[in-house]
Formats: C-alpha cells, structure tokens, sequence
C-alpha cells in the first residue's frame, strides 16, 4: 500500500479553509481583523513576559476567572480555546452528529464536520438573508450539534433571541457563534440559565484586537464545559496568549472605544457603498454587499490594482448576485477604501 491508502478515506474529500488573503504592502480589509490591534497596555505588558516563554502555559484558571467576570458567568462555565475556530473543532469532536449550520456562513463548521466525518446538513437563509426560525428546525431535524451564528458571517445578519429560545428548546445541542457580540451588543447568554443544551461562543480575535494570539472561549453548563475541556489539548492556549487575554480584559474600556470607532465609521461606509451597490445592514465589523454586474473576483482584482485587499465571496447558491465583504478597517483605511472604490 502507498502512504495516502492509509489515509481515512473521508480526508481526501477535505475542501481545507482559506483565508483571507495577507500581501506586503497592501491594507487588508478581508479577515475582520481590528486593525486598531489591542490596547496598548497588552503590547507593553506582554513584553514583561518574553523571557518566560521557556514555561508551559499556566493560567487557564485566571483566564477562566477574568472571562467569567467579564461575561458575568462562573468560571466553570468557562472553557478556553486557541480560537474559537478550534472551539468548533471540540464541539464537533466532542458531540455527536449530524452538525448542522445556516448558509451561507462560517466555513469552520462544515470543514470540521468533514475532518471528524460527520454528516453537515446546511439550512438556508431566506434570499434576503434573513433567518426562518421553522425553516432551520424541520431542515436540521437530523442534527444533533447546531452551529448559529449571530452576527452570522459573512452576511452580517443576526438571529432573533426569541427564535434561538425556540431552537433551544428542541434540546439539541445549540452553539450559538458570537464572535463579533462587541459589535451587536446583544447575547444569547441568558438561554444559559434555562437550557443546559445551550453553549455561547466568543473570541477575543474580533473587538479585542488578539487574531494573531488565538483566544477563543466558550459559556456552557458547567457538565458540559468539562466535557469540552476533556476533548482539548493540554496546552492549547499558550503562554503568551493568557497573558495578552489578562492584559486585555484589564482594559475593556479601551476596547469598548475603538468598537464605537469602527461602529461609527461602518454606517458611513455603508451610505457610500449603497450610493453604488446593493448593501446588506451589518451588524458586525464587517460589510457584505452585491458588486453586480461586477463579478466578486473582478472587484477583488480591481482593489487589489488599488492595493486594498478584500474578500470576494464564492456565488451563493441560491441568492441572486455577486458578493464581496470587506472589513471596517482604522478610519485612515476606510477612506482608503472609499477613494479606492470611487476611482472605480
Ligand atoms: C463567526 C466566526 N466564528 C469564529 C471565527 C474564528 O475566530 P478565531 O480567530 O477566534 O478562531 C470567525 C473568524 O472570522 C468567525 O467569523
């Protein structure tokens, strides 16, 4: 047998996730970074810790503790994670399938579906990309684990908490994405209190400015927060990585200013973009709008020519038009973008 035989057969069929596109010299609107990055206290401090990097990480325990008080949760409803993008994969690995998600949205519940060989049903959203509460339940009514995102990406369109209660209460396993709740402000936390099947997910790569630190952290029943931390790595969030969250979570309000930043400069974009394009109300850090009779590629092109970096979206099949979404960068980098796309 040659190597690849060996290979679970399910691996060859993987479609790998691909990101947004990083090119020196350009400013890239195309991962919902914050470009403002963190506070500048996380920068200084994390420098106190270089020399002790030497050491296994730590401080799960005060990570937990500072998320908790943060959420206004107990710690053990708490589970760290590198990225929430790795928290998808201790769902996925630790709940039984089928996994179901909306679509079109974050491509990470699909792909680990297909690396951990789970069957992902996907439930479509209305063509103007708003959410069927009925619809999602009798086309997942095979599912097990449910991935909802709110604000969803890439649409940036959000799900109502009455109809999350309602999915909850089928009792499937409900993880609801938040990565971009600093954006919306409103939680599905709450469900917590009555459906132990309800599990929050968060990351401190969006409004905290950490993408490049991988911190990512879930609210959960605390029987299920031990499952979840049954299926992790031991080390998964690195000593640096704890120490730039504690950081962080000391300086909220720095946070909270540069959301209201990025908030102001997202409607100003969007009355620009909608004097020419077909744009859907975000409410996240980020746009997604229709370039037609541009294709998504050929507005990507042209941005790039203007050396901005945006994300061309696949066709969605289903929904009508060309879409491309792009990022709410620094305010410098918006007008960037603005003059770029009215040069076009
Ligand atoms: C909805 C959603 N969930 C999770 C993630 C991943 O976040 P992290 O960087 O913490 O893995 C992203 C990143 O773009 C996202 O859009």
């Amino acid at each position: 047998m040659k190597p690849a035989d060996y290979l679970n057969e399910w691996v060859n069929k993987i479609t790998p996730y691909s990101p947004g596109k990083t090119i020196e010299g350009t400013t890239k609107l195309a991962s919902n970074e914050n470009s403002y990055g963190p506070s500048p206290k996380v920068i200084a401090g994390l420098r106190e810790f270089l020399p002790q990097v030497f050491r296994y990480p730590y401080k799960n325990l005060h990570v937990k503790e500072a998320l908790a008080a943060y959420c206004r949760v107990k710690p053990e409803n708490v589970v760290i994670s590198n990225g929430s993008d790795e928290m998808v994969e201790l769902l996925i690995k630790a709940f039984k399938g089928p996994v179901a998600g909306l679509y079109p949205t974050f491509l990470s519940y699909p792909i680990y579906s297909q690396i951990y060989n789970r069957e992902y049903i996907s439930s479509a959203l209305e063509p103007d990309f708003s959410f069927n509460v009925q619809r999602f339940i009798k086309e997942t009514w095979k599912a097990n684990l449910l991935f909802l995102c709110s604000p969803n990406n890439p649409t940036g369109t959000v799900i109502e908490l009455r109809d999350l209660e309602e999915i909850a209460q089928t009792g499937k396993i409900l993880a609801v994405d938040e990565a971009y709740f600093e954006y919306h402000g409103i939680t599905a936390k709450n469900l917590l209190l009555n459906y132990p099947n309800v599990i929050i997910m968060r990351t401190m790569a969006k409004a905290f400015g950490l993408a490049g630190m991988r911190i990512g952290y879930a609210l959960a029943d605390p029987q299920i927060a031990e499952a979840v931390r049954k299926v992790r790595g031991p080390f998964t969030v690195n000593y640096l990585a704890q120490e730039a969250a504690l950081l962080a979570l000391k300086d909220t309000d720095y946070m909270k200013k540069i959301v209201s930043r990025v908030l102001t400069d997202r409607k100003a974009i969007e009355i620009r973009l909608s004097e020419k394009y077909r744009v859907i109300p975000s409410n996240a850090n980020f746009i997604l709008f229709d370039v037609s009779p541009m294709t998504s590629k050929e507005f990507f092109e042209k941005m790039l020519e203007q050396k901005i970096v945006v994300r061309p979206q696949p066709q969605f099949q289903g929904f009508p038009g060309n879409y491309v979404r792009i990022t709410v960068g620094t305010t410098e980098e918006n007008y960037k973008l603005l003059d770029a796309i009215s040069k076009m």
